[in-house]
């Protein structure tokens, strides 16, 4: 009997979908129905765990085996651009009949390929529902969920994230996590199922509950502060707010307890807003905790949309020395503190060998945000160009109005330029004092990453030249102290 008989004798054929998200699968198979003129009204869709759409229910079939075999020259099956694009988010929503309903879209674009283009069709606009949805689901997600830091035996930190979708797209947001925190061990724990990434393999794991993920810890005053240093009163909609923050998610996020107390604040906090000029003059930051608040909300450039955070400097208030880097790299964006990393390390050995106590300095860096690009999963560093320097130097010259210190070391162009305001050579400057306006010094060596790059004899005498840099800043802060 061929597929077209089948028809005719008016089959019914029950299609059981492996996963509730699994738009693959679904897609082979329409094209297979569609392809064997199989109606809609004749075929019904069904989830794990027995629902779905269940049109077909008298049908005497309800396995996957007996769907009918395309004939040996299909045709073409057509599906827009448009169609494919909606019809992948709406098969993650949670309404068990939107996989019959993008079926009997499918097989209406057999006969009106502009079907799609007909905002009036009742069937295209829920689909364009749906579809609208669960985007709107999976921007939640990238928003708010939020990691909780957890030891794992061997004490390496693991991420671990509660959150509750509405629909089926903890998987297909699991690559964008991936990418979002590559070098990190995480694991996102939800009623439909998990996710866990050990830095190298994605898992999946069964569903969790509220109590599997851990409550309160210190990752939490970070987004409370962050989320503090955003809040602006003068754009306050409480409405709109509401609409983009469901109290839903407040629950899990730990910024939302400061909600009430930042909408009962706002007014006064505009007030004092427009006292001071509307932020175009933005106040100088009284604190080195200002500055750090300061910077992790500063938008003022593309860099701040990158990396996990901005990173502040390090340090006593009052440091004779101040030594300045580009910009945080991979480990110190992971870890939110300047100079963790190799380069960091390598720093540490030439200021313990030059004599000079790293820890009584004050540690930043020119730009504040990790500038890279991805290569698979990794994120290279990039320099940050001279207008993103120029942009982030407010941040670092209110850095040195606080520390005051008495000299300072720039690590490379791009920290000279951050503290000058101008192309600087390396060359030409290392080795001498270049007077800054309030009256301290600055040095000028090339930075330590430049030598991780080196090897051979190239490295050598280029170790031995930062040594002398070194040696010389170590003498002239000696000097300086007396
Ligand atoms: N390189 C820098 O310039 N700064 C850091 O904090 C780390 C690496």
């Amino acid at each position: 009997m061929t597929a077209m008989q089948n028809v005719s004798l008016g089959s019914h054929y029950a299609v059981h979908l492996p996963a509730p998200d699994d738009f693959a699968f679904w897609r082979e198979r329409a094209r297979g129905l569609i392809q064997c003129d199989v109606p809609p009204d004749r075929v019904s869709w069904i989830l794990p765990g027995g629902t779905g759409d269940l049109f077909a229910s008298e049908g005497p079939s309800r396995s996957e085996k007996r769907l009918p075999v395309p004939p040996a020259d299909p045709r073409a099956v057509r599906a827009s651009q448009r169609f494919l694009t909606i019809a992948r988010s709406a098969a993650l929503h949670s309404d068990p009949a939107r996989f019959g309903l993008l079926y009997r879209v499918l097989w209406r674009l057999q006969s009106n390929p502009r079907l799609m283009e007909d905002k009036a069709d009742p069937e295209v606009r829920r689909l364009e529902e749906l579809a609208k949805s669960v985007r709107r689901d999976a921007h939640k997600m990238h928003a708010f969920v939020r990691f909780r830091e957890v030891q794992e035996e061997d004490g390496t930190p693991h991420f671990v994230a509660w959150f509750e979708p509405d629909h089926h797209i903890v998987r297909a947001e699991a690559a964008f996590f991936m990418r979002r925190f590559a070098n990190m061990r995480w694991s996102i724990l939800t009623p439909c199922g998990s996710i866990h990434w050990d830095g190298e393999v994605m898992r999946e794991g069964p569903p969790a509950r509220r109590e599997d993920a851990p409550g309160d810890d210190p990752v939490e005053d970070l987004w409370r502060s962050y989320y503090a240093s955003i809040f602006n009163p003068a754009r306050l909609k409480v409405g709109a707010m509401l609409s983009e923050m469901p109290k839903k998610y407040w629950k899990n996020l730990p910024e939302a307890e400061l909600i009430p107390a930042l909408i009962a604040g706002a007014q006064a906090r505009e007030a004092g807003m427009v006292r001071a000029g509307e932020r175009q003059e933005r106040v100088r930051p009284a604190t080195l905790a200002e500055v750090a608040q300061g910077a992790a909300a500063c938008r003022d450039c593309p860099i701040a949309e990158c990396g996990t955070r901005a990173v502040a400097g390090e340090g006593a208030q009052q440091a004779p020395l101040m030594i300045v880097g580009e910009q945080p790299g991979d480990q110190e964006d992971i870890a939110g503190r300047p100079f963790v990393g190799p380069a960091g390390q390598l720093l540490d050995e030439y200021m313990q060998a030059a004599g000079i106590d790293l820890s009584s300095a004050y540690v930043t860096n020119a730009v504040k945000h990790f500038k890279f690009a991805w290569k698979g999963k990794h994120r290279l560093h990039q320099s940050p160009g001279a207008k993103e320097i120029d942009t982030c130097r407010w941040w670092l010259e209110a850095e040195r109005a606080l520390v005051q210190p008495r000299l300072v070391l720039a690590l490379g162009a791009s920290a000279a330029r951050g503290l000058l305001g101008r192309t600087v050579s390396v060359t030409r400057e290392r080795g001498r004092a270049i007077r800054l306006d309030d009256g301290a010094e600055l040095w000028v060596t090339v930075h330590p990453s430049y030598l991780l790059r080196l090897d051979g004899a190239a490295r050598e005498e280029q170790a031995a030249l930062f040594a002398d840099d070194l040696a010389a800043v170590r003498a002239r802060l000696a000097l300086l102290a007396g």
